[in-house]
């Protein structure tokens, strides 16, 4: 009953207007309506665009971020050892060398494939949190700012998936196949 009262108050006030608003009157608002659509339109391009130079200069602060903070050193062969003459195409593949200390043998990951397969709020998660087996220095990956770690996450996923997968850790018991860096035993403590 009710509903029914609302629905003939609603009909009753509406229509009437309707009817007589002048065609002048309805053009009007069909303008408006196109001029809000146009205005929406063109605001959506400019965020699009803005958020493409936004990816751009994020990605050239990832290869600025990777660059510094040496992430070469380890996860591209060859890296230190040539002075960083290596081309970016061969970046952050990881590394056969292993590195070989009382906590087992660590081989530095495929950064390039690690990427791809991990979403941008998992790679912060990851970055911020986890504590990764020597010589990786999670520690510092830890220190660096959030907007500085999601800049690596995209210049590295720009560079895009490439080289082997890095061998498997191998626990300290067990001796590794191929090339090592050893760590000696530290000084004893007095
Ligand atoms: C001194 C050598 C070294 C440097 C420098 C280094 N890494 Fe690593 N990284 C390693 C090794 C070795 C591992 C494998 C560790 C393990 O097996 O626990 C590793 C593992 C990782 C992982 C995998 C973490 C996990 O367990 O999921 C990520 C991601 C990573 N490194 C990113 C970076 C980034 C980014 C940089 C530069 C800021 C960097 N690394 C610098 C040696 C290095």
């Amino acid at each position: 009953m009710i509903p029914r009262v609302h629905l003939h108050a609603a009909t009753a006030a509406s229509a009437p207007h309707h009817q007589h608003m002048p065609a002048w009157q309805r053009q009007v608002i069909v303008a408006a309506v196109v001029v809000a659509a146009l205005l929406l339109a063109t605001a959506a391009m400019a965020q699009s665009s803005g958020g493409k130079t936004a990816t751009a200069a994020l990605i050239e602060r990832g290869r600025y971020v990777v660059t510094i903070a040496g992430c070469n050193d380890c996860h591209t062969p060859g890296y230190a050892v040539s002075g960083g003459q290596v081309p970016e195409q061969h970046w952050l593949i990881g590394d056969r060398l292993g590195w070989r200390g009382p906590w087992g043998t660590t081989y530095p990951v495929n950064l390039r494939h690690y990427m791809q397969q991990i979403s941008e709020a998992e790679w912060l998660e990851v970055s911020g949190s986890k504590v990764s087996r020597p010589p990786m220095p999670w520690f510092t990956l830890q220190r660096m700012s959030r907007q500085d770690r999601r800049a690596v996450y995209h210049f590295i996923r720009t560079l895009g998936p490439a080289g082997p997968p890095a061998p498997d850790f191998v626990p300290p018991e067990r001796e590794p196949v191929g090339p090592v860096v050893r760590f000696p035993e530290p000084p004893p403590q007095h």
